[in-house]
């Protein structure tokens, strides 16, 4: 998708570096990094310079093909996946890509590895564009749809940055909202600022107003009288791990959101590839959850008068805080789940009739 009228991905190889946009600087600052050793692929995961469930599959795939160029000796390179693996917990696309990695690089010598790895993680982001794409080319048949009775804007809600700047390209949420764009129908979107890192604020607004798609940022807990007044007429959020019985963990403050739209009989969606689905636990109070450090709630960053980040303490000096990341809606909130094979109910059932059969 596009920054000021150039088309980027948010990961790529160039020049036998790894290149990123850091989204820590994001909406203030443009800066591409590079990530040369495996070590500043974990850390741009675990400082989320890049964030989001497929984005950070995509950047522990081209982590181990740095792993593989810094080092051909295998037991190096499983060490290094057992490290990306460590650096954030919740989104199970980090585990899936390191884990198809080494499956790919299994048995191979040495002379090979660094081509292989670097064409297996290269097929990793390619596909990941092309289910995101997939994504929205379902999801848009649901936009249409309220437009179709409507005959005016519609208007969705959408929680944390599940769009492209999350993903390679497209993003899982958004794809089909910029699928409806393109097509010409008329679509406006609630953004929540989604405290503490405003990845909705920082990260959605702007690819949102990149792509001139009308959007209004909201404090997270707006939501709710909006879905009351009748103003929202679909949510649609990413998820960093979904299980195989249709719950969704995503970002702290997803579940409220889901309630709310419950309530308000306000379709609830949520878009994902199928890298994202978890197989194998069947309990969500078996998914790991991340807790953040807490300053993330105590400090907040923007930019001064002279255009200079600042990071200021917003909080009384002795209160305590705590950061719990992200959360998970049961699949009884979900009205349907939008993957790049076709829609399916958030059940056992209607994911194993997509996927499985
Ligand atoms: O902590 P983050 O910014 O990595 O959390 C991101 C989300 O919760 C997204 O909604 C999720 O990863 C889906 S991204 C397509």
């Amino acid at each position: 998708m596009k920054i000021e009228s150039k088309e980027y991905r948010t990961i790529w190889y160039e020049e036998e570096v790894v290149k990123i946009i850091d989204q820590t600087k994001l909406p203030h600052q443009f800066i591409i990094k590079e990530l040369k050793t495996v070590k500043d692929a974990v850390k741009a995961i675990k400082i989320m310079e890049v964030r989001g469930a497929p984005l950070i599959g995509g950047t522990a795939a081209y982590g181990i093909a740095l792993a593989a160029k810094e080092n051909k000796d295998l037991q190096f390179i499983k060490n290094s996946a057992a490290e990306l693996i460590e650096s954030r917990p919740t989104a199970i696309n980090l585990k899936w890509a390191v884990e198809r990695m080494m499956k790919k690089l299994s048995g191979i010598n040495s002379d090979q590895i660094l081509d292989i790895a670097l064409n297996e993680a290269k097929e990793i982001c390619d596909e990941d564009e092309k289910f995101c794409e997939n994504i929205g080319i379902n999801g848009l048949k649901i936009i249409e749809d309220i437009y179709n009775k409507k005959k005016d804007t519609v208007n969705i809600l959408t929680h944390c940055n599940a769009g492209w700047l999350a993903t390679i390209n497209w993003g899982t949420a958004t794809s089909p909202i910029y699928h409806a764009h393109k097509k010409g129908i008329p679509v406006h979107v609630w953004v929540d600022e989604t405290r503490p890192r405003n990845q909705g604020a920082n990260l959605t607004s702007y690819e949102l107003n990149e792509e001139k798609i009308p959007n209004t940022i909201i404090a997270d807990n707006t939501g709710g009288i909006l879905m009351q007044r009748g103003e929202v007429d679909m949510c649609i959020v990413g998820t960093d791990r979904t299980l195989s019985n249709g719950d969704v963990c995503n970002k702290i403050g997803t579940y409220l959101k889901a309630l709310a739209a419950h309530d308000n009989n306000v379709p609830f969606y949520v878009a994902l590839p199928s890298s994202t689905i978890d197989w194998d636990i069947k309990d969500a109070k078996d998914i790991p959850i991340e807790e953040r450090n807490s300053e993330e709630l105590s400090h907040i960053e923007g930019i001064d008068e002279n255009n200079e980040i600042k990071k200021v303490f917003i909080y009384p000096k002795k209160s305590k805080s705590m950061n719990l990341a992200f959360d998970v809606t049961p699949a009884k909130y979900v009205t349907g789940l939008i993957t790049e094979r076709g829609i399916s109910e958030a059940s056992k059932n209607g994911l194993e009739e997509l996927f499985k059969k």
